[in-house]
Parts: structure tokens; sequence; C-alpha cells
């Protein structure tokens, strides 16, 4: 059966790779089911909503630029018609423009397309014609010119000409490849959950999604409401879920469960949480005053996703990080100098304490393959699995294929193994200096490795996590780290992580 699934997806890979132009039908918005991959392209302020009469509405802009964008699959040297009608309320007139913002290797530029004034009340078209040009991705929007904070909305977009397709129809999925083994996951950003498109790509590889940054303590902490509770009590935490929202709407409603990333970390954690009154400036507060303070917020967190997103997160990273990279000891953080060397252990007997039923507690972190920093990290886990809190240990695998070299890692792999704790690749990505064909094939290659080694370990590994999903959006997008190019086209390390789980 497995060899008979392998042959089919070496099959429908041959389909497939590379993506190519096709005729597809061309794009008309319909706003009567939500905003149809419409997302608002801002800093986090604007918002879109769709109108009683099918337009979608755009508010809480600060800048020109913030406007109602859609990425599109166009492909390079194809010509396109355009069209979209504009209205706003609150001006005479205002100048409104048809954009695209475009992207090669992770560097974006733009293009006015088409400028019109709209007079107030009135729907006004923006139309042009556009020659693609030879970029990897391509977000059209409508934006103003010279009034950055003037609500405005859209409708009837329509685009002529043939865009590229991603074939998601044949293309293998990743999920289902693995399905006999674990779950195959990815990180997932707030940029990325908010595009619809993109999202239903990911929900057709994937089938468990983790926070690229949104659940840290710099997007959960709620500073100014622990700043005013502190005045009456100096051990109370406020968070809230603001940030991951996007992407934990999207997983509820699409069943995916969520890897939960991450509770205590010595990085994007709000200095303010370590001082007095919440402030900065103040002085540190007593190891009492933070350990109440670990436990008020782990304890917060749990509430406040199973309360909002009963279930949903299945797992989470609870200590990220902690091991020193030189010794095999806690390197030096806040959390330490403040609570002391056990703040590790606290920090899981609090998040057992308060954990729902069956969500798994883990330990993460990076360079397990070198010593002497794996020593410190087995010595760790030793002391957690005694006391009975950890679950799992999840390697992050943030790798290059010139080192640290996949018999480096396999020793790493079979050591941790070996002290029983359930097993998850957490954030696996293998940067290359090139896009060279001998790059490629060599980041495929370690790829293969790494996921032939999660498969002989099927029985102990609870999910792989790839750590983004195009190149373009990669926190080390310069060095091509991923299984899709900007343009979603599957990388030879795609074709890789198939092939790995046809092995018997
Ligand atoms: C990274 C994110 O991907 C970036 O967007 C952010 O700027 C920094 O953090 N180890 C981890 C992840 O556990 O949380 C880190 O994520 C990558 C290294």
């Amino acid at each position: 059966m497995r060899i008979l699934c392998f042959m089919l997806i070496c099959a429908a890979l041959m389909n497939v790779l590379p993506a190519s132009a096709e005729d597809k039908a061309d794009y008309a918005s319909d706003f009567s089911a939500g905003t149809d991959g419409w997302y608002p392209r801002s800093m986090g302020g604007a918002s879109l909503d769709v109108t009683e009469d099918g337009a979608l509405w755009i508010t809480g802009r600060s800048a020109d630029w913030h406007s109602p964008g859609r990425d599109f699959p166009l492909a390079a040297g194809e010509s396109y018609r355009l069209r979209v009608l504009v209205r706003q309320n609150e001006l005479n007139e205002a100048r409104m423009v048809l954009s695209v913002a475009h992207s090669k290797a992770g560097v974006e530029s733009y293009e006015n397309l088409a400028f019109a004034s709209a007079k107030r009340g009135e729907w006004t078209e923006l139309a042009a014609s556009y020659v693609a040009g030879a970029f990897e991705r391509f977000v059209l929007y409508v934006e103003t010119l010279g009034a950055p904070k003037l609500d405005f909305e859209i409708k009837e977009f329509t685009l002529e000409g043939k865009t590229l397709s991603l074939n998601q129809a044949d293309l293998p999925s990743l999920k289902e490849a693995y399905a006999s083994y674990f779950p195959f996951g990815t990180a997932v950003t707030y940029m990325e959950a908010i595009n619809r498109t993109r999202m239903d790509f990911y929900a057709s590889q994937f089938n468990i999604f983790t926070p690229g940054n949104e659940l840290k303590p710099d997007s959960v902490l709620d500073v100014p409401a622990c700043q005013k509770l502190a005045a009456e009590d100096e051990t109370a935490v406020a968070v809230h879920l603001f940030a991951a929202k996007p992407m934990l709407d999207y997983a509820r409603e699409k069943g995916i469960p969520v890897h939960g990333h991450v509770l205590v970390w010595h990085n994007q954690t709000p200095e303010a949480f370590f001082h007095e009154g919440y402030q900065p400036a103040r002085p540190l507060v007593s190891r009492e005053v933070m350990l109440a303070r670990l436990e008020n917020y782990i304890k917060a967190v749990f509430e406040a996703t199973e309360t909002q997103y009963p279930g949903l997160i299945v797992s989470w990273d609870v200590v990220n990080e902690a091991v020193d990279d030189g010794r095999p000891t806690l390197r030096d953080s806040r959390w330490k100098t403040v609570i002391g060397e056990d703040y590790v252990e606290r920090a899981f007997e609090f998040a057992r304490k308060h954990a729902p039923e069956g969500v798994k507690l883990y330990y993460n972190d990076y360079n397990t393959a070198y010593e002497p920093k794996q020593t410190g990290i087995v010595d760790l886990l030793k002391k957690l699995q005694a006391a009975g809190t950890v679950d799992g240990y999840g390697f992050q695998m943030h790798h290059d294929i010139s080192q640290p070299g996949y018999s480096a890692i396999e020793k790493a792999f079979r050591r941790i193994a070996a002290l029983g704790l359930r097993l998850r690749i957490s954030e696996l990505d293998v940067t290359i200096p090139d896009q060279s064909e001998a790059s490629l094939e060599a980041q495929a290659k370690l790829y293969g490795q790494v996921m032939k080694l999660a498969v002989s370990f099927a029985d102990q590994v609870e999910g792989v996590q790839v750590w983004g999903v195009t190149d373009d959006l990669s926190w080390r997008a310069k060095q091509f780290p991923l299984l899709f190019d900007a343009a979603f086209t599957p990388k030879p390390a795609f074709r890789a992580v198939l092939e790995a789980a046809g092995q018997e």
C-alpha cells in the first residue's frame, strides 16, 4: 500500500513540477461569503468588512498604502486587464490608485497602475492594463494619494488574463503523504493568516499549525493592563490573543490542531515583565513576585486559549532555548537572574498544574546536534522527566547544508529519543547560499534525510513542522530555506520530503 502511494505521489509530481501558466477562469470578486482572499495591508491597524450591499469596506487606515489587497498568481510576461469600483463618503474628492506590490527573492517593489478622482458618494472606476514583470509574487491593491485616514469601499474587482495555477488538486499533499506517521505542519504568521487564499493552500498541505510569533510573550502579555493591575497586586498578569486570532480562527474553522509556541523564552518577552509595577525603569521584582507572575502568566494563557478556542491547542512549548550555546548549563537571561536556576523546573510545574487535560508539554531548543549544548539539554530533560512535568522534546532543526551535517543530527536525535520522551521536529528549515541546482539538491537531500529519520521514529514523533512555507516569507528569506519558492512552486526539497514518506 505504501509503495503504491509512493508511486502515485511520484506520478503526480511529474505532472506538477514546475508550476506552469495555463488557462484559468478570470477573476471577479465576490464578497457574498466573506472577504474572498482580500486582506487589509497595514501594520495591523486597518480592517476589512463586507458591507450589506456586497462591497469591501476598509477602516482604521493611517497611511496611504493601507489598503484592501489580494495575492494573484500572475505569470511573468502575461498581460492583464484590471478593473475595480471605489467609493468614499468623507471628502469632496479623493485621489485613488490601483497598484501592484511585487516581490522577488524577498524584495518588494511597487507600481501604480491606474489613478482616478473619486467624488464623494460616487462609485468611480479604476481600470488598467498590466504586463506582469519577472516577479514571484503579486499583490493587487487599492490605495489613496494624500488621504491616509480615509475609509473607503471597493467592489466588482475583475481581472482578465492567464494566471498561474497552483494546480492544487494535483499537487501531492505533505499531510496525506505522512498521514500514517504523524501530523505534518507549518509555522504561520499574522500576515499569512489574514490571507485566505494562502491559508487555503496551507490547509491543503498541512494538518497542524503553530504561530510563528503570535503566541510569544511580546504578543500575549498585555503590559498596559498589567501596569494597572500592579497598583493593587504586583503578581497579577493580564493577557490577550489579538495577534494570534486570525490563525486560531482559521484553524478552528477548518478543524486543524495547533501547537502553542511559546510560554517562557529569553527573547520576544517584554522587559516590563520583570520589573516592579511592570515599569522597565523601576527595579527588578523579587524571586517570589516573579514566580507568582510566571504561574499567573501560564495559567492566564491556558485559560484564554481554552475559553476562546476549547481543545484547539494540543501541545505547548513551555520553555524555549534555555540551555546555553557554549556550556552545558542554562543561558543567562532575565528569567535566570530574577528567579534563579530553577525557573525552567518551576515553569514546567506550573504548566502541568494549569494545562488543560491531555495537552502535551514540550521543552524546545536549537543546535541540539552540537556539544556541549546537547549534554546540557539531556541533563535538563532528565530533571524534568524525573519530576514528571515534561512530555516531549522539540528539535528546532534550523540547519544549513554546510553544517552540522546529517550524522551529527542523527546522533543527537537517537540520544534524545533514548530518554523515552515524545519528540517533534518543531521548526525545520535548511538554508542554502544560492538557488543553484547543486544547492537546491543538497537542501533536498538534507530535508529527505531528516524526514526519513523522523519516519523511522514514527511511534515516538508527534509531529514535524516546517518553519514557514514560501521562501519569501521565511525569517531567513535570503537563504531560501523552505519547501516552496515565492510563487508557490514546489522545490526539489518538497519532492525529497514526499519521497521520504515512501520508505518502508
Ligand atoms: C523567529 C520568527 O520566525 C521571526 O519572525 C522573529 O523575528 C524571530 O523569531 N527559534 C524559535 C522561533 O523558537 O520562535 C524563532 O522564530 C526562530 C528561532
